[in-house]
């Protein structure tokens, strides 16, 4: 991406980093810019992206997105990160189905009602993130926002509408990385998201 780093070692996109402390992502790009890491924001963020950018500068900073059922969300969400000087988009694309969390059902997941996803919220009606009994809010929102039919094709129009580097995340194959890098693909990130 054309940037030195101290090391080959980042902050991976961690959504709801202000369930642990209100400074949330804040923090972390700000660490990550102390000490010279990439950091990879994830578009789950309680802050937003030109928070983000203003609070810490000069490291490698990369968005990593759900791609939106809504084309224009996209579109706007990528203008604002590139704007805001973000070096590349992460597309994580093994979430296109969500494993079953047994957990987040039975516990009720739901954002606490003193945080917001930052970055979603200008773009999702006011009740989409809504807590229901006997379900994860947190799963139905993310069934209900991200487009499950991405595919090879939309990388591909991806690198040609946006000429931005594209990093996918997801990838577990051998035959994927190939595929990825004919499509396009500036960058692969091996990964199983966790098992989760
Ligand atoms: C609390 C939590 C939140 C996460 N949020 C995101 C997210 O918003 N976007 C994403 O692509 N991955 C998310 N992940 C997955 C991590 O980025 C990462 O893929 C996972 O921890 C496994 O690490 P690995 O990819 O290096 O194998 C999250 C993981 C955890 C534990």
């Amino acid at each position: 991406m054309g940037h030195d780093v101290a090391s080959p070692i980042g902050l991976g996109p961690i959504g709801i980093q202000a369930i642990t402390h209100p400074d949330g992502e804040l923090a972390s790009s700000k660490a990550a810019a102390k000490l010279n890491q990439v950091q990879i924001l994830s578009i789950g963020s309680n802050y937003d992206i030109e928070e983000i950018a203003a609070g810490s500068n000069n490291n490698l900073k990369m968005l990593q997105i759900y791609p939106s059922k809504k084309q224009e969300i996209n579109d706007d969400i990528i203008k604002r990160a590139k704007k805001a000087g973000f070096k590349a988009l992460v597309i994580t694309c093994d979430t296109s189905i969500r494993g079953n969390r047994e957990s987040d059902i039975k516990n009720q997941f739901s954002l606490p009602s003193n945080l917001k996803f930052k970055i979603w919220s200008r773009y999702v009606e006011k009740d989409a993130y809504k807590h229901k009994t006997g379900t994860s809010a947190h799963a139905d929102f993310l069934k209900h926002f991200i487009d499950g039919s991405f595919s090879w094709e939309n990388v591909r129009q991806y690198k040609q509408k946006y000429n931005f580097p594209i990093v996918i995340k997801g990838i577990m194959s051998p035959e994927d990385a190939v595929e990825a890098v004919k499509c396009g693909a500036d960058g692969i990130w091996v990964s199983n998201h966790g098992g989760r």
